[in-house]
């Protein structure tokens, strides 16, 4: 998987439902219609897909969503996909919402998970809800500890946002290095149609480091994921702080990575429309098809994206409305 400008691609977000529990804010409408089933891949289409992948190089492979937890028979997708770990795929891992964790963290675990992502954006119970717009607290944290008891690192992803989480970055932060977790911040981007005007709650993250940087000492680190995060070591913490600034083009000539939607919409990358629809070649034309619109994908995955905030909305929304994140 070598794109048109030397890229290996040897990671991939395959969305395995567009469905969710929760309603945030900046990614969800409250009223939903999510997609007929018909129009998602089956769990086996899934499973044949990663095999494809596998086949032509892809090491890394995150379940998202959605949630990717509230898919019906995930234990059993989860389960299978474990087994091509250490079998040409180094690493199975997902990013959740938490809400389903007290149930399957011993199975995530069982199936060669060894690290996820847990999104936490307040530990107040009340900014909990109000930014899930439905969300319990006491029973993410209580699922983010079974996932910790269970043997899985854990990274918390919160999205920073002004005027409503802003005062609880720096608290996080200290709550996540007792704990033994990462903390990755995100901005706020321009996906998904949801009511809220975005912009009013955009913070960016430039603004968020240098406030740190008054009570922290932030020391670069030099890992690198391919991926749109920069990664710090916080001095005296023992924990690492992850800044995904998606509006910035400074990780493009590194992008190692691709995403499935749910319906098995394959994008190059996330801030173009550029697209290869895989379902009907799954379910008619075969391997051989599958891998013809990969190499077109890769021919034509982009130099970089074109986000700027709200600007790009209409071309990311059209795609991120069947990914859900
Ligand atoms: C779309 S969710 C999917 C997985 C799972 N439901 C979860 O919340 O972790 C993946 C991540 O994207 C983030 N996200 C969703 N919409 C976003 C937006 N408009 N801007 C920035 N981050 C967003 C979420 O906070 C979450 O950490
Ligand atoms: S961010 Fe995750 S948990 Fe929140 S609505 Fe979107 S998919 Fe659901």
């Amino acid at each position: 998987m070598i794109d048109g400008f030397g890229r290996r691609i040897t990671y991939v977000r395959l969305s395995v439902t567009d469905r969710c529990d929760l309603r945030c804010r900046y990614c969800m409408a409250e009223k939903m219609t999510f997609l007929p089933r018909k129009d998602v891949l089956s769990l086996e289409e899934i499973v044949e897909l990663a095999d494809i992948f596998i086949a032509r190089g892809m090491k890394r492979i995150r379940l998202t969503g959605g949630e990717p937890l509230v898919r019906k028979g995930i234990d059993r997708l989860v389960l299978e996909l474990g087994k091509r770990v250490g079998k040409g795929l180094d690493e199975l891992t997902m990013t959740t919402n938490g809400t389903q964790l007290e149930r399957y963290a011993p199975m995530l675990f069982a199936a060669g998970i060894r690290r996820i992502n847990a999104s936490l954006d307040s530990r107040d119970p009340d900014r909990f809800r109000h930014i899930t717009r439905r969300g319990d607290l006491a029973h993410v944290l209580g699922g983010i500890e079974a996932a910790a008891r269970a043997g899985l690192r854990i990274k918390i992803n919160m999205v920073a946002l002004r005027g409503i989480n802003e005062d609880e970055i720096a608290p996080m932060l200290r709550w996540c290095a007792s704990q033994g977790y990462d903390l990755t911040l995100i901005e706020t981007m321009p996906l998904g149609e949801v009511e809220e005007d975005r912009t009013e709650h955009y913070l960016p993250l430039s603004e968020v480091s240098n406030r740190l940087e008054r009570e922290f000492r932030l020391i670069p680190s030099l890992a690198r994921t391919g991926g749109p995060a920069r990664y710090y070591e916080v001095e005296g913490l023992g924990v690492r702080l992850g800044l995904i600034t998606p509006l910035t083009h400074n990780f493009c000539e590194g992008c190692n990575r691709i995403r499935v939607a749910a319906t098995g919409t394959v994008f190059g990358c996330l801030g173009h429309d550029q697209k290869v629809e895989l379902r009907d070649l799954l379910r008619g034309g075969g391997a051989e098809a599958v891998d013809d619109a990969l190499d077109r994908l890769l021919a034509g995955k982009p130099k970089s994206h074109q986000f700027r905030i709200e600007a790009a909305r209409p071309a990311v929304e059209r795609h991120m409305n069947v990914t859900g994140g």
